[in-house]
């Protein structure tokens, strides 16, 4: 019988390192139960983990957010994201707007990401909630500029970004039917849209790659909280970055390997038997990949369980990797290090505040439920 990460568990919900490293260890597939799904097999460690990623027989099928019954007949059309959909469909996607989510473009974005971060500083002072004052509005303003949202709008774009956050609940389903109007408007507004007005997309999939982009888009609030987080409790890390702002790009990867907001992938489903490191996994099982695991395992990385702000080499598994490798990374970076740059420069003698920042028991995401500093 293969080992088995126990969802259930608080100490496993309290330390999900500790108990995904426990069981890459002990197996590079273990299972892992959670209430009310059936045992999902999962790969832990890093080499299993990227080939697990490129292997067409492991494929995603719709999850699907347009099937909830609490979403109205009218939205699901615009809800069908490329993350749901595999071969040439997927390709065909990817294709049309991989050319405005490159590298380039996102470095193209910094100077706006950086003005963005400015922004919600101004006027912080003090005693405050990170998370609330920053790390969750930044990446609604980011994906608003990137849309062309007209400013007036962007209050609701915050609040529609921070209820899909959590990906579940009343707040989600009721914010659903706002936005997909909102998606439909935003393909005439200037943006990223405009320059995928040749992409070959009907106005129905540009719609509903506005939609995926404030879904995916919110992600990176839990890396900036994380890593501020981290920074401010680990002695020395934010000296040493305040110091050397020429390590934020390293120190960016080294922080999503350590304290990145996905711990697993979403689950795939196997086409057929297929083998990993050893294991069968018989064909119609849900598939996920341990990134928590994956992200330390050493037959990779260095002394894993230190934070090496300094790390030469982080090949981290935080954006996935495959054909569905995060569309959003090379912004997510940019809009990270500003976001980290624009605090350390203003704030540069912050610290944490008496009361600490908890993780939430959440077994899919690192998160936290407030991020409370004293700003200096
Ligand atoms: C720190 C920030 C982020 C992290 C850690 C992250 C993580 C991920 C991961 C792990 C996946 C792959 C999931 C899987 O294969 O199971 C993914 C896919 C995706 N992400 Fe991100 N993401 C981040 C930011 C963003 C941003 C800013 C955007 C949009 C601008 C975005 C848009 C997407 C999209 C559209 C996909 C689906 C790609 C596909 O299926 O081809 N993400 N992300």
């Amino acid at each position: 019988m293969l080992p088995s990460i126990d969802l259930t568990d608080p100490g496993v919900l309290a330390d999900p390192f500790a108990a995904h490293g426990r069981a890459r260890e002990l197996s590079p597939v273990v299972t892992l139960d959670a209430p009310g799904m059936p045992p999902m097999w999962t790969v832990t460690r890093h080499a299993e983990g990227r080939a697990a990623l490129a292997d067409a027989r492991l494929e995603m099928r719709p999850a699907s957010f347009a099937m909830r019954p609490d979403v109205p007949e009218h939205c699901r059309p615009y809800m069908r994201s490329m993350q749901e959909v595999e071969g040439e469909e997927h390709a065909r996607l990817r294709r049309a707007v991989a050319p405005a989510f490159t590298r380039g473009a996102a470095e193209d974005f910094r100077e706006r990401a950086a003005r963005l971060a400015g922004e919600l500083l101004d006027g912080l002072s003090g005693e405050t909630d990170l998370l609330a004052a920053f790390a969750r509005p930044l990446p609604s303003d980011v994906i608003a500029e990137l849309v062309g949202v007209p400013a007036t709008d962007r209050p609701q774009w915050r609040e529609w970004g921070a209820a899909v956050s959590i990906g579940h609940g009343p707040a989600f389903a009721a914010a659903i039917p706002g936005i997909v109007d909102a998606a439909r408007r935003a393909v005439h507004h200037e943006g990223v849209l405009t320059a995928l007005a040749h992409s070959g997309l009907d106005g129905t999939e540009l719609a509903a790659l506005v939609w995926q982009l404030l879904l995916g888009g919110q992600t990176p609030t839990n890396l900036i909280a994380n890593a501020v987080r981290v920074l401010l409790t680990t002695p020395g890390a934010w000296e040493t970055l305040r110091d050397d702002e020429s390590l934020l790009p390293g120190a960016v990867e080294e922080l999503t390997r350590w304290c990145g907001p996905q711990l697993m992938t979403f689950p795939r489903f196997a086409r057929e038997d297929v083998e990993v490191g050893g294991v069968t996994i018989p064909a119609g099982s849900m598939v996920t990949v341990s990134i928590a695991a994956a992200n330390r395992d050493p037959r990779v990385f260095a002394e894993p369980e230190r934070l090496d702000l300094r790390r030469e080499s982080c090949p981290h598994l935080g954006y996935a990797h495959g054909p569905h490798f995060c569309l959003g990374a090379p912004l997510a970076r940019v809009q990270t290090e500003e976001a980290l740059r624009a605090l350390l420069r203003r704030f540069p003698k912050t610290r944490a505040a008496d009361t600490p920042a908890h993780w939430l028991p959440d077994p899919g995401t690192l998160r936290l439920a407030a991020l409370p500093v004293v700003l200096g």
